[in-house]
């Protein structure tokens, strides 16, 4: 299922057709715009930390993304990234928008480009090296709807195109589908997935060919149904995959294993899913 996330701000239907683009690691836009906006707290000048935040309007289609800067003080800021960026918009600009909801790293809407890593802010600590700025981008590769919420449109119909969900013709006469632990034990690993986007938007070939290419983060979840010993239709899951771009346009590169924030390995998943109907075919 697909978990609703927070959108601070939403995008007018008729500034969609004109969004930008952002490119790996979102460096193909101008930053020459930049605000310096002081916190009541600069004081104490050795815990001041700036951080550059990409900004784009869809109510200014026209005007190019820029990188806007922020100073915060650290001593009066919780230790995550979206904190600061909780105490940006509260106490220095309102129109910052970007996702958010759990806080813990479980719903999967802060997942952002930070410092070059894709990651999610409530769980990436804020470095405390204040000489050092910190730059936060959206998902790289995305359209972007505002600031730093990408468009996950085409992310989420992936995710139902491979029906994530149990299917079985032969449900048992009484009470439920039983598993042994063995069966069980299959699923770590996938199952924990909260499906941010991390994975996918670090993926070179789901860079490339994401119009056809399911990328790491549906195609482990593809896999976490064909092997879930409850469910009757890995055969036609699998069938589904037997193309030129849905599967195998993943090369192995593992940049989604490595980003991961909750430590899962899609590749692996992935190579799995490859080995399976290698021999199986
Ligand atoms: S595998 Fe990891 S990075 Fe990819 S969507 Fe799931 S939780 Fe996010
Ligand atoms: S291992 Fe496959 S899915 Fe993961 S980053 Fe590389 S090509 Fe993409
Ligand atoms: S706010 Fe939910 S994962 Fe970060």
């Amino acid at each position: 299922m697909i978990r609703p996330a927070t959108v601070l701000r939403s995008l007018p239907s008729s500034a969609s057709t004109s969004r930008p683009f952002i490119a790996a690691a979102g460096r193909s836009f101008h930053a020459s715009a930049s605000t310096q906006l002081a916190t009541p707290a600069e004081a104490k000048p050795s815990q001041i930390k700036e951080f550059k935040i990409y900004r784009w309007n869809p109510d200014t289609p026209s005007e190019k993304p820029t990188l806007q800067s922020y100073k915060v003080d650290l001593s009066q800021c919780g230790p995550m990234m979206l904190d600061a960026l909780i105490k940006i918009k509260n106490e220095l600009d309102p129109t910052l928008t970007f996702r958010r909801s759990c806080r813990e790293g479980i719903c999967g809407s802060c997942a952002m480009n930070i410092d070059g890593v894709n990651t999610l802010a409530c769980l990436c600590r804020i470095p405390k090296d204040t000489k050092k700025e910190s730059k936060i981008y959206p998902l790289p590769h995305m359209y972007i709807v505002k600031d730093l919420v990408p468009d996950l449109t085409l992310f989420y119909k992936q995710y139902k195109s491979i029906e994530p969900f149990l299917k079985n013709d032969n449900p048992p006469a009484q009470g439920e589908f039983l598993q042994s632990p063995e069966d069980r034990k299959k699923l770590d690993g996938m199952y924990e997935c909260i499906l941010c986007a991390c994975c996918s938007t670090s993926c070179p070939s789901y860079w490339w060919n994401q119009d056809q290419y399911l990328g790491p983060a549906v195609l482990m979840q593809a896999y976490r149904w064909m092997a879930d010993s409850r469910d009757s239709y890995g055969a036609e899951r699998k069938e589904k995959m037997q193309n030129t771009m849905s599967l195998y346009r993943c090369h192995t590169i593992f940049n989604c294993s490595r980003t991961c924030p909750k430590g899962l390995n899609p590749a692996m998943a992935i190579a799995k899913m490859k080995l399976e109907m290698a021999t199986e075919s």
